[in-house]
């Protein structure tokens, strides 16, 4: 073993040292086993809740450098496929690792395009959902429904299942997006028309409101197709690992997209750009900014839409939309909600609160002020979040199935609960004195 390749760790408890492997800046957590002090222990665990410094795999699909506000899909960097690419072509990329040629492009597209169908009883399930049923809810149990027209799906390890089943996912999305939304407005629902874009087929399937054929804003649908390729992928984050984790026990793709969105649904991650709106609404007026951003720092409440897990600059995604929120307002006018959202930025990027802990906007910051002025109502915003990310989804479950040294994901825990007891009869228990959370 090459020694400047490796870790040498000294246990002090019983003085013998350990050459740890080094691969790729990492050390394996399995290398850590051997170290133990009695020969029958269990051998030493790595401790990482929320996992803020373990990798769970190899990826080749995303790059972040947090520090340095870098994102880039498969090499290419995110203002360029923003600038030159659409959606469907970018979720190709992710899912395939190049982008297409013109011919593999236009394939591609009609099999999404062929496969954005529902089966007419979906319906009847939407159907059985509350008026004011939060939309997140309902795609996220009509995806899982999903599971159950499609038992071929089960074959995770085929890749021409796979396929097809990537197919479905991507152009079906945007159809259950779509109903859950009429639904919450008591309209009937809009099949998929097949000559409209990605993004057009989406704003007909939610806004026609005649028989007349409808035609997209093309400065609308195009900020929309950004906007779903800004979300398309970002590496290991919640959704994304949850997506990973349930699809190590090999189930099908569409109960692993109803997990990954519902850990997306959270205020913390995609439900951040619908509690940003929120906020905003609640700020009201700018004379108010100031004491909200006191109660910020005094730590009554968090400034939504700002901060992140791995960027420690400006989100790169959130300079995109600020551009793309400008060309929107120019059709639908400005959202009065800006001027806030603005004024909140300039006095965080200047506070020393936000400047210590490197607190900038992220991609939720002005994405919802898009959304609005779109004429989306706010608790559809995570769900247009997980239309973006169902691409990323896929290619992270492929990469997860296809790699020969993952397995079914299985954490380990530090156990500090009671010790080995016997049972109490009824007789002889106490009233607990403080209730278990
Ligand atoms: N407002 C005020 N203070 C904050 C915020 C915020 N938005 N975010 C972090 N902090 C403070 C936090 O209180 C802590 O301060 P201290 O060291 O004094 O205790 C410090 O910054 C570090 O925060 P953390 O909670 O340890 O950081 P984290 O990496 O665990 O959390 C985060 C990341 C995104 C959950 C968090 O920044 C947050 O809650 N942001 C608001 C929600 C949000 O916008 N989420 C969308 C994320 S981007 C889209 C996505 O990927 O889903």
């Amino acid at each position: 073993m090459d020694p400047k390749k490796t870790l040498s760790i000294t246990d002090n408890r019983t003085g013998r040292t350990f050459e740890i492997p080094i691969e790729n800046d990492t050390v394996r957590a399995m290398d850590f086993r051997q170290i133990k002090v009695e020969e029958e222990d269990f051998g030493m665990m790595l401790y990482d809740p929320a996992f803020t410094n373990t990798a769970s795999c190899k990826s080749r699909i995303t790059y972040i450098d947090g520090e340095k506000g870098i994102l880039e899909y498969r090499g290419y960097p995110i203002e360029e496929l923003a600038e030159k690419s659409t959606y469907l072509e970018t979720a190709y990329l992710i899912l395939q690792g190049e982008l297409p040629t013109s011919s593999a492009l236009e394939e591609w597209s009609y099999h999404v395009t062929h496969h954005t169908l529902l089966h007419e009883n979906i319906k009847k399930f939407i159907d059985g959902f509350r008026y004011d049923a939060h939309p997140m809810g309902i795609v996220i149990s009509a995806m899982a429904a999903l599971s159950t027209y499609y038992p071929q799906s089960k074959k995770v390890q085929d890749a021409e299942s796979r396929r097809l089943q990537s197919y479905r996912l991507i152009g079906k999305m945007t159809t259950l997006a779509a109903f859950a939304y009429r639904h919450s407005r008591g309209l009937p629902y809009v099949y998929p028309t097949n000559d409209l874009s990605y993004p057009g087929n989406f704003l007909s399937m939610l806004f026609r409101m005649t028989e007349k054929p409808y035609k997209p804003d093309p400065i609308l649908e195009r900020a929309l197709d950004v906007l779903f390729i800004l979300h398309a992928d970002h590496e290991q984050n919640c959704s994304t690992s949850a997506m990973r984790g349930v699809g190590s026990s090999q189930a099908d793709p569409y109960v692993c997209i109803a997990g990954a969105a519902s850990a997306l649904y959270g205020p913390l991650h995609g439900g951040a750009n619908e509690a940003v709106l929120r906020m905003l609404s609640r700020i009201g007026n700018l004379d108010r900014v100031p004491d909200f951003i006191r109660r910020v720092k005094g730590g009554e409440t968090r400034l939504m839409g700002f901060g992140h897990r791995v960027y420690k600059n400006y989100d790169p995604r959130a300079r995109i939309i600020k551009r793309i929120a400008d060309q929107v307002f120019e059709v639908t006018g400005r959202n009065p909600l800006l001027d806030i959202a603005l004024e909140l930025e300039r006095i965080a990027l200047e506070d020393e609160y936000f400047i210590e802990r490197k607190l900038y906007p992220n991609v939720d910051f002005y994405s919802g002020l898009i959304y609005q002025a779109m004429g989306f109502p706010v608790d559809m915003f995570p769900v247009l979040f997980a239309i973006g990310r169902t691409a990323g989804w896929l290619a992270q479950w492929q990469e997860m199935l296809t790699d020969p040294e993952q397995k079914i994901a299985r954490p380990r825990q530090v156990f500090l609960g009671a010790a080995r007891r016997s049972y109490v009869p009824m007789k002889k228990r106490k009233p607990l004195e403080t209730t278990h959370a």
